[in-house]
């Protein structure tokens, strides 16, 4: 529900989305050999895009896990005072990767290349208005404009089509790749000196993809409710238990995933 921001709870935030920034940067560092000062096939913020995406998209992907947390864990109430918070910032780090990919990266994405028949220029370029969208819906002043419940049902309707939009956009230009990964590895070269530690995009897009499995679990097996009602806290004890045991197996079948991904090519 609609909750006023706080000045601490953006800056947990953006410390959550700090620390995320540091530990991604270091890990493409190690991967790629560079982080802005990229061999010339490469553009200067080609890394950091990836970067920030990856921030991006974890902070999103939490905003949309958060419901879950909180339903099936008592203390972790408090979490849901920084969703709002770490949503803004997601979103505003995935709108600035859309715009760093379409002004700042001629050498591997030429302008021409985005155009409306490109499904996932076309699937980011939508999840990127739909977040402009729910960022004005989250000022205070529209709030107010309108009614509690028809702001809540676009809040949460709007995440759920970003994440959507979001899945498209990364499937759709990623799978190949990184089918080809798993099946080949990769050899060393100027532009990725580790090619045998997995890509950032794949890490993120597994934690979404958990993200967006916990999620079903719920609306299909729990509440049956297709995610039409409104359910921040979940009082039924045999609902809450049966939460958790999913939330937490399948979190260390996610592990497991990671762990294999790791050693791969290790
Ligand atoms: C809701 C908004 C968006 C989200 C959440 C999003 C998310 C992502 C993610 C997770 C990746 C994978 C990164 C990787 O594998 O390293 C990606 C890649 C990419 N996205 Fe987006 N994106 C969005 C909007 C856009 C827009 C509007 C554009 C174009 C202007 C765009 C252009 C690209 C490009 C070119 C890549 C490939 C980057 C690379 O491989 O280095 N994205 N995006």
């Amino acid at each position: 529900m609609h909750k006023p921001s706080s000045l601490k709870d953006y800056a947990i935030a953006i410390f959550l989305a700090a620390i995320l920034l540091t530990l991604f940067s270091s890990y493409l560092l190690i991967r790629r050999g560079y982080l802005f000062d990229a061999p010339p096939s490469a553009d200067t913020f080609f890394v950091f895009n990836k970067v920030i995406i990856g921030v991006g998209t974890v902070l999103l992907a939490l905003t949309f896990l958060i419901g879950p947390i909180v339903r099936y864990f008592d203390r972790f109430d408090k979490w849901l005072g920084y969703r709002k918070e770490i949503g803004i910032i997601g979103g505003f780090l995935a709108l600035s990767h859309g715009i760093l990919s379409y002004h700042f990266l001629p050498l591997k994405f030429p302008q021409e290349k985005f155009t409306i028949e490109n499904i996932p220029f076309l699937a980011g370029l939508i999840g990127s208005l739909i977040l402009v969208f729910l960022f004005v819906l989250s000022l205070e002043r529209v709030i107010h404009l309108m009614d509690g419940k028809r702001w809540w049902f676009l809040q949460r309707f709007g995440l759920r089509a970003v994440i959507v939009f979001t899945v498209i956009h990364v499937v759709v230009m990623k799978w190949q790749g990184w089918m080809k990964w798993l099946k080949q590895g990769g050899t060393p070269s100027a532009e990725l000196a580790n090619p045998l530690l997995p890509g950032l995009g794949m890490l993120v897009s597994l934690f979404l993809a958990w993200v967006i499995i916990v999620r079903l679990y719920e609306s299909i097996f729990l509440f049956k409710d297709c995610g039409f009602t409104t359910k921040e806290i979940c009082t039924d004890e045999n609902t809450k238990k049966r939460g958790r045991k999913f939330f937490i197996i399948s979190f260390w079948v996610m592990i497991l995933v990671y762990i294999f991904l790791f050693l791969r090519w290790a």
